[in-house]
């Protein structure tokens, strides 16, 4: 017997049909939500192993609500798109805490600012804002372009000299690069941190990611934890070295009131930006008394580093296959992005990346519907309430199904296809280009959004500027879903020369 039925009437045997027709009707009286643990969202094991994604028929079927298991944890499944909005922009009532399965609750503790809300959130979350400071950006957008070029260039060094290479893992090593770069102000390359350091960085990161789906005592989950403290201590480390180091720009950005409040000739970086926003001193070692916010500090560097790590590798994976694949794409992206360098001095600017260039700016939201790099997100009923009519009781968890309801043909015409222009002057579904990132009016929407979309751009506007670039033409145009959304046989480039200057 499930807890969830419409204005608390139940009828037997009804699906999605006749919850359309009855609503059509205008008849309050609405089926049970049905219960699908088997087979459960995740998927049957054949599922798992095929690494395809149930939701994406259980969604269609079943929409608008209906009961599942994911990691053996049982959710309600959110599977129509405005019921999904009705959730995420009601963040007082559907909260974060205790509502992701164990797992990933266990990997990012109890005090993330994935996991909690209120007042403690809100807090957190400006200590992290700085980062993502619009006065920051057009240096962004540079070390965006910069990454890009060595990533290139060494994809197109391999190529020649027949050494192999794998592509996720490269650009995983770029977004990483840029997310050390924004936030201690080295590069990969320098001097300061050794290519071996890079790579023992970026395996953490990978164990951390994969330990979030795993089941309890499997060796990944083991894995995945050990990951995170050590990455944590050096968090802590480099917050440590930060106090002492820049306590002079710290002093100062307290002084001025922060990056906003008028600051931008300091020379800082992200981590000197988020220490001023802090309650942590400068210049001393830090006592018993700060060591709590030492750790929330290690904390939301621990996010902010994985947060933009596979998201956006895995979005500049699927954009590139998509490019990669159709010649028509590439020459429009290119000559929209002539035009704009022409008219600004051949310089990429930030307003340009993100204002001006409508079909790049549609083709990567049209990526992230069709492969949301965070297919399902979780909330939890914090006090008896209800999504479109149906009641859902206090303490409720509830999955919501990004992929799917993303995909809905009654939202979005000829949805099972990526159409590159669809998000160009359509006021129809411009409020869902905000869905893959937590939904515009949620309190826990991404803090990362414009950043991704600054670098996704800034990469894909580099490589198609300076390089030729063609993908192999019998490479597989197939999605696998498990662990992660990515194109199943990878992507594997024939070509990739830095074209004459
Ligand atoms: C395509 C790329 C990205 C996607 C699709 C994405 C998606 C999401 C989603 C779905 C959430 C959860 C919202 C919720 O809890 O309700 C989130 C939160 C967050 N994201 Fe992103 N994200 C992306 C890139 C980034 C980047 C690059 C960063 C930073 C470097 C970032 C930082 C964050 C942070 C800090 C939060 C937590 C906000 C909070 O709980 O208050 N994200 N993101």
């Amino acid at each position: 017997m499930v807890s969830m039925t419409r204005n608390d009437q139940s009828t037997q045997g009804n699906n999605s049909r006749t919850q359309e027709e009855n609503s059509r009707s205008g008849s309050p009286a609405v089926a049970e939500v049905p219960d699908c643990s088997y087979p459960r969202f995740l998927g049957t094991l054949r599922d798992v192993v095929s690494r395809s994604y149930r939701g994406l028929s259980l969604t269609p079927k079943y929409k608008p609500l209906y009961m599942s298991r994911f990691l053996e944890e049982k959710f309600l499944v959110v599977a129509d798109l405005e019921a999904v909005h009705e959730v995420l922009d009601n963040s007082s009532v559907f909260v974060n805490k205790d509502a992701a399965p164990s797992s990933m609750r266990e990997l990012f503790g109890e005090e993330s600012l994935f996991t909690m809300d209120g007042e403690e959130h809100a807090r957190q979350r400006s200590i992290m804002r700085p980062a993502f400071s619009a006065v920051l950006r057009q240096s962004y957008i540079s070390t965006a372009q910069d990454s890009s070029r060595r990533m290139l260039d060494y994809i197109s060094e391999c190529m020649r000299s027949g050494r192999k290479f794998d592509t996720h893992r490269v650009f995983e090593q770029h977004f990483i690069s840029i997310i050390i770069q924004m936030t201690t102000g080295r590069f990969l390359r320098d001097s300061s941190l050794s290519e071996s350091e890079f790579n023992h960085l970026a395996s953490l990161y990978t164990d951390f990611n994969k330990g979030l789906i795993a089941l309890p005592f499997f060796p990944n989950r083991l894995r995945a934890i050990k990951a995170r403290e050590e990455l944590m201590m050096e968090y802590e480390k480099k917050i440590e070295e930060t106090l002492v180091r820049s306590k002079e720009e710290i002093d100062l950005l307290r002084d001025t009131k922060g990056i906003e409040g008028g600051s931008s000739d300091i020379k800082f970086d992200v981590l000197t930006a988020m220490c001023a926003a802090s309650s942590l001193s400068t210049g001393s070692r830090i006592d018993a008394k700060s060591h709590r916010e030492l750790r929330t500090m290690s904390q939301l560097l621990l996010l902010l580093w994985f947060a933009g790590f596979t998201t956006q590798t895995n979005t500049l994976m699927n954009c590139v296959l998509e490019i990669g694949l159709n010649d028509k794409l590439r020459k429009s992206l290119v000559e929209e992005q002539q035009v704009v360098m022409t008219k600004n001095g051949n310089e990429l600017k930030v307003s340009e990346v993100l204002r001006e260039m409508p079909l790049m700016t549609s083709f990567v939201h049209e990526v992230l519907r069709m492969y949301p790099p965070v297919p399902t997100w979780f909330k939890r009923a914090s006090q008896d309430t209800d999504i479109l009519g149906f009641t859902v009781k206090k303490g409720q968890r509830v999955m919501l199904d990004l992929a799917g309801t993303m995909r809905d043909e009654a939202y979005f015409e000829d949805g099972q296809k990526l159409i590159p222009e669809r998000f160009m002057n359509n006021p129809r579904i411009e409020k869902y280009k905000t869905t893959p990132f937590g939904g515009a009016g949620n309190a826990h929407y991404c803090l990362g959004s414009q950043l991704a979309l600054l670098n996704l751009k800034a990469t894909m506007c580099t490589m198609l500027r300076e390089y030729d670039l063609e993908l192999d033409q019998n490479q597989s145009k197939k999605h696998f879903w498990i662990p992660e959304v990515l194109p199943a046989s990878g992507v594997r480039f024939s070509r990739m020369e830095r074209r004459a200057a």
